[in-house]
């Protein structure tokens, strides 16, 4: 049975999580999140290549035969190395800048410190002349982010958060999509990020292979309630499986979150 591997330093990935199980119905999903070492944003290169690494080995022990690097950090650093390593396709996720610069003429990016100062956040802002971007390295949001969503601790966003005359934020971490309702508020512009531009990409590799389109005609259960089948088709991984699994039910049933993730 073909399954899809998700991957993040914590709970953030979930967000990329939430975004693809509507979209793929037919799918069976693994997530890793590797919460006991989370946050990667500060950590030097190599560890996070390493960490990302043993992650992805997890995956392809347990059967993952697509994964996903649901984090912006992990991707920026090390996605083409990992695409070179392992015989399976690999989809990052990146901050969604080109996104925002269609419709925002300055646009604010929030992103851990290795994304802020990555070459590959450098090169998307480069494409589009047009847009103004002010980048903000946030080094301890996601641990804020990961203690909220665990320890039902607040998050006091006015402490991370910088303040920007802009039309546009974009969320360059997972962790942050999280918050997205709370942090569009805070600035009163619209708010971007990777997440569903990730689970399209991922639908697109998984429809076009034909064995697996296949298994998606005969599974037509409801794509969108976590008491349907979406419980059914996730197996979560590692120290903090159980405690990733409560987020993402919660994620699903809370009215917080009604209409947050849509199938299109
Ligand atoms: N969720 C991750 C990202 O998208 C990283 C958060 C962290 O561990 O610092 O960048």
């Amino acid at each position: 049975m073909k399954q899809i591997g998700v991957f993040d330093s914590g709970i953030g990935g979930l967000s990329v999580l939430a975004a693809c199980l509507p979209r793929l119905p037919a799918a069976d999903f693994l997530y890793l999140g590797d919460n006991a070492r989370a946050p990667y944003g500060s950590r030097p290169r190599e560890e996070i290549e390493a960490f990302t690494r043993e992650g992805l080995e997890t995956l392809q022990r347990e059967g993952a035969e697509l994964c996903v690097i649901a984090c912006n950090t992990a991707t920026a650093v090390c996605a083409e190395e990992m695409r070179k390593r392992f015989p399976f396709p690999i989809v990052g996720v990146e901050p969604a800048v080109c996104e925002a610069a269609r419709s925002c003429a300055r646009v604010l990016v929030l992103a851990t410190p290795r994304t802020a100062e990555s070459g590959r956040l450098r090169e998307l802002t480069e494409r589009c002349r047009g847009t103004r971007f002010t980048v903000a390295a946030l080094p301890r949001l996601a641990v804020a982010i990961e203690a909220h969503f665990l320890r039902g601790e607040p998050v006091d966003l006015a402490a991370h958060l910088p303040a920007c005359d802009c039309d546009g934020v974009v969320l360059g971490c997972t962790h942050y999509a999280l918050l997205r309702r709370e942090i569009a508020r805070r600035f009163g512009v619209p708010v971007f990020d990777g997440t569903e531009g990730t689970a399209r990409r991922v639908r697109a590799l998984f429809t076009g292979e034909a064995k697996w389109s296949e298994r998606g005609k005969t599974n037509k259960s409801s794509p969108c309630s976590w008491s349907g089948d979406i419980k059914n088709r996730i197996r979560f991984l590692g120290e903090m499986a159980e405690e990733n699994r409560k987020v993402l039910k919660q994620m699903f049933e809370t009215p917080f979150f009604e209409g947050f993730f849509s199938p299109e």
